[in-house]
């Protein structure tokens, strides 16, 4: 399949997004415009500690806002954060799916997760690519791959190493900058992108959570108890809420929104209202 070519897309609703990088220093590079990935590490980090842009003066608004959506797994964010950017005609980032995509490469490379130094070395020899929807590592497209259930337990342990995270978290943020974006995960609205004009944190109950889960997975050929699903679920909150970095965590300003009891299309109208109400009050 042919691989994007644009950053940002002309359009930015086609998802078009084509973006590489090498997570080795100096050669982060998205189509077009050059950037050297300590320059972003730089500028990552003082994002992180409330800083300003250089000179100490506020960096200038963006045009378009950057829209996170954390919360538990199962909860709905990857239908809910696609419908979203359609409807506002924003582009998607699928955080969980770039961890998966470096899990894949690391288990391919039957690299050991706890062997730190070869973990480093795996992750500086990376190129990983996404155009919003597809992802490629080394030239390889794999967003079919990384869907499964032993990649997602691999990414679920390796989501809470440093290396891994150190090398991901500057790239989606650099993907984010521009705005007019919608991040998913668990961790973009603390740690990714700290300063998001619009933050959700999408909840729903863990026996609803795990019902989607196991019709999603049985639509798609896998055999596998309810009670087995609720299991691994349960699992997956506590690793993703507990680890040390980047813990799943509520943002103290995100709109939480329960799913529980709502469709797909009712969340997203509750989350294009925010949307709107926030757009009146900036609006001078
Ligand atoms: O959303 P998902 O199931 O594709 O995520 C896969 C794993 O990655 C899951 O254990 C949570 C973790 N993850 C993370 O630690 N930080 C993110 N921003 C996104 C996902």
């Amino acid at each position: 399949m042919k691989r994007p070519a644009r950053w940002p897309p002309s359009d930015p609703g086609d998802l078009g997004a084509g973006v590489a990088f090498g997570a080795r220093e100096g050669t982060f590079r998205c189509v077009g415009e050059a950037t050297s990935y300590a320059v972003e590490r730089r500028r990552s980090r003082r994002n992180l500690l409330g800083g300003g842009s250089e000179g100490g003066q506020s960096p200038p608004p963006r045009r378009h806002p950057v829209i996170t959506i954390d919360g538990p797994a199962g909860a709905g964010k990857s239908t809910v954060s696609r419908e979203l950017a359609r409807r506002l005609g924003y582009r998607r980032l699928d955080t969980g799916a770039m961890y998966r995509a470096v899990a894949l490469s690391v288990a391919a490379a039957g690299v050991a997760p706890d062997d730190e130094p070869a973990l480093r070395a795996h992750l500086d020899g990376l190129t990983l690519e996404t155009d919003g929807s597809r992802l490629w590592i080394n030239g390889r497209e794999v967003t079919g791959e990384i869907r499964t259930q032993e990649i997602g337990e691999l990414t679920s342990r390796l989501t809470t190493l440093k290396p891994v995270r150190d090398t991901v978290t500057p790239i989606q943020r650099r993907l984010a900058a521009a705005g007019g974006v919608v991040l998913e995960g668990r961790d973009t609205g603390t740690v990714v992108c700290p300063d998001a004009e619009m933050k959700f944190y999408l909840d729903a109950s863990l026996d609803i959570r795990a019902r989607r889960r196991h019709a999603e997975l049985t639509r798609g050929g896998v055999s596998m108890t309810l009670d087995a699903v609720r299991k691994e679920i349960e699992t997956r909150d506590e690793q993703d809420m507990t680890r040390a970095i980047a813990p799943l965590r509520r943002p103290a300003d995100a709109i939480v929104v329960d799913a529980t009891d709502l469709t797909v299309n009712e969340v997203v109208e509750r989350m294009l209202e925010a949307v709107e109400r926030r757009r009146c009050c900036t609006r001078s």
